[in-house]
């Protein structure tokens, strides 16, 4: 059985999707939930689940990201993880960080890949005019939000649509397609699919 370390920053709805896929045969289970602030909504969330909870807070360590790094690395490897999954985890990663965990990282991100790395996906989808939009799993490697895609769907955008209307329909979206993602990867699958 794999063992999965989800890194979270807010209210955790995708690792609560995780967390409940892994199940019966499924082939990994959660070992810890890790958050950068003690007010993210989703370590509650894990605890009512019995799943280990850490903080490690990012703010002491100001500008050092290698020393904030330093004191995530200790407190995931006392989890013995074999896959972490960057679930809303809202710190940008070093090199030498993703480099350590490479082949063994997932994230989750609100655009059609390629498309729209970084903040704000769907007002820019919206302001681009694009018929479509959705989310993509995929490794993550030292370029943000480069690394090889997984697992990907989409929806159309609507006339009306506002970035919080369409973030609305996006998320549940999310919860279907990172559990089947990490079923698949945890499963030794790393074959790009389309969510039907
Ligand atoms: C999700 O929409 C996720 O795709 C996004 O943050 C949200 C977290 O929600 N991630 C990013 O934007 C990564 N740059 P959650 O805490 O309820 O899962």
């Amino acid at each position: 059985t794999k063992r999965v370390a989800i890194l979270i920053s807010g209210g955790g709805s995708n690792m609560v999707a995780l967390a409940d896929s892994m199940t019966g045969d499924h082939p990994a289970r959660p070992c810890l939930v890790l958050a950068n602030t003690a007010g993210a909504g989703g370590l509650a969330r894990a605890a009512e689940r019995g799943i280990p909870t850490a903080v490690v807070d990012h703010r002491p360590f100001g500008k050092d990201r290698p020393a904030f790094e330093a004191e995530l690395t200790r407190v995931l490897e006392e989890a013995r993880p074999d896959i972490l999954c960057l679930a809303g985890f809202m710190r940008v990663l070093t090199e030498g960080f993703v480099t350590r965990w490479q082949g063994r990282m997932l994230n989750i991100h609100p655009s059609l890949l390629p498309k729209y790395r970084g903040l704000h996906t769907h007002a820019r989808a919206i302001e681009a005019g694009d018929a479509e939009h959705g989310c993509t799993v995929h490794e993550v490697t030292p370029e943000l939000d480069g690394g090889p895609i997984l697992g990907q769907a989409s929806l159309p955008i609507l006339a009306e649509d506002t970035p919080e209307s369409l973030a609305a329909r996006v998320l549940p979206l999310e919860h279907r397609l990172y559990p089947e993602a990490l079923r698949r990867f945890a499963g030794g699958d790393r074959r790009r699919f389309t969510l039907a």
